[in-house]
């Protein structure tokens, strides 16, 4: 790797990945392609406005031209951009499923021609252990049916098959990893942890879809893209990596342990409408990437304190997003008929689950 691309390198997981780029292969010239949508923020990338290594450019990686500026040169491709969240892509009217399909299929295959074109080293495809699908009992492996449920899971699944098709077909060397549920800094105030931290702190509602039951395998963003690199420098062409932090929580007891580390009150917590199609687990095994020496060793209780801190220490950062008209615009129209069915934490006082962190 001398010269790489992250697209999506203003998002969430991108600007971490970027960060430890350059803090763990100095040598590594990065080039960030994103195209600023509501999720993609300059803020993320401030650190390296004078780094002689760092280029960024703002596009599409739906643009032919664009791709074409930003991946001249590049030998390795590490496909972040995407939209990301699963209740957007629940809302049928404004084709927001749509935008979900362009960017995280067609755009993939943008990003693949060009990658053809200029015979790049590899070509790695970031994503998730939601293509799974709905995981009842047990641990999903790399070879496992993809059986996504929600339109942003289906359209992930669609990337990665257009990339495997590039592979095969056309010798791309194409490596795709699949991400568990990730938290941390700079993560977009939509998202379960995130949304719960920033409402805590302003003593709003917490909205906990269904019974908040609903497992996930939560990983610190940091372990997820040392797994991506860790990918990158050690696999093999035409495999498939999961990537888990092995941290498995019910959504109820990740909000407990949100509003313990805030002091604030269980009354905070609303038990709203569930999701349609909401799958209860994701869980993954991470045995094929231990065996390139993955190990992530850190605590979730520590981590979760950690980001906890970043947004009280932060506030500027998730104000101002949670300030704009799109955020508010998104939050009525995913929310207000959810809240007026609402129904206060007391109807849980008697659940038995034993949370991790509770
Ligand atoms: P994010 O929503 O925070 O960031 C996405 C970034 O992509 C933004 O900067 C946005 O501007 C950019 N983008 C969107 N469409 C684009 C386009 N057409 N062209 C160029 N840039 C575009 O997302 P994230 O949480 O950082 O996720 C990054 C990747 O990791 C995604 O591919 C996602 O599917 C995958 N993933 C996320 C998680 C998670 O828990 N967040 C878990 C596993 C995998
Ligand atoms: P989310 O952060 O949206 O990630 P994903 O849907 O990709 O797993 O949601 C994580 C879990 O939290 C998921 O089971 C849905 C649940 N959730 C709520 O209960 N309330 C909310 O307001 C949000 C955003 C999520």
């Amino acid at each position: 790797m001398k010269k790489v691309l992250v697209t999506g390198g203003a998002g969430f997981i991108g600007s971490n990945f970027v960060k430890l780029l350059r803090e763990e292969r100095p040598d590594v010239d990065v080039v960030v392609l994103d195209k600023l949508t509501y999720a993609g923020r300059m803020e993320n990338l401030a650190a390296y406005q004078n780094d002689a290594q760092f280029r960024f450019v703002k596009g599409d990686i739906c643009d032919v031209s664009d791709v074409r500026e930003a991946m001249s040169g590049c030998d390795t491709i590490f496909n972040f951009a995407a939209e990301t969240h699963v209740d957007r892509s629940l809302m049928g009217d404004e084709s927001l499923a749509g935008a979900f399909i362009q960017a995280d299929v067609y755009g993939v295959y943008i990003l693949l021609e060009e990658a053809k074109r200029q015979n790049v080293s590899l070509f790695l495809q970031v994503s998730t252990d939601e293509v799974y699908g709905d995981v009842e009992s047990g641990h999903s492996v790399e070879t496992d049916p993809l059986e996504p449920r929600s339109p942003y899971s289906a359209a992930k699944a669609g990337g990665e098959l257009i990339a495997r098709a590039y592979g095969i077909s056309h010798g791309v060397p194409v490596i795709i990893t699949r991400g568990s549920n990730n938290f941390g800094p700079n993560q977009y105030p939509e998202k379960l942890i995130p949304l719960f931290i920033t409402n805590a702190i302003d003593d709003l509602q917490l909205p906990l879809y269904g019974d908040g039951m609903q497992r996930r395998d939560w990983i610190y963003v940091e372990d997820h893209c040392r797994g991506i690199l860790l990918a990158a420098e050690k696999g093999t062409a035409g495999e498939t990596y999961n990537v888990g932090g092995g941290n498995e929580m019910a959504n109820r007891d990740i909000t407990y342990a949100i509003l313990g580390l805030l002091g604030k009150d269980e009354s905070l917590i609303r038990h709203v409408q569930d999701r349609p199609g909401h799958d209860r687990r994701y869980a993954l095994s991470t045995q094929k990437l231990r065996a390139l020496g993955y190990a992530p060793q850190r605590s979730f209780e520590d981590d979760l304190a950690s980001t906890v801190a970043w947004y009280q220490s932060n506030e500027s950062w998730w104000r101002e997003l949670k300030s704009e008209g799109e955020f508010k615009k998104y939050y009525g129209r995913n929310y207000d008929d959810k809240m007026k069915s609402a129904a206060p934490n007391a109807l849980e006082s008697n659940a038995t689950d034993s949370g991790d962190a509770s």
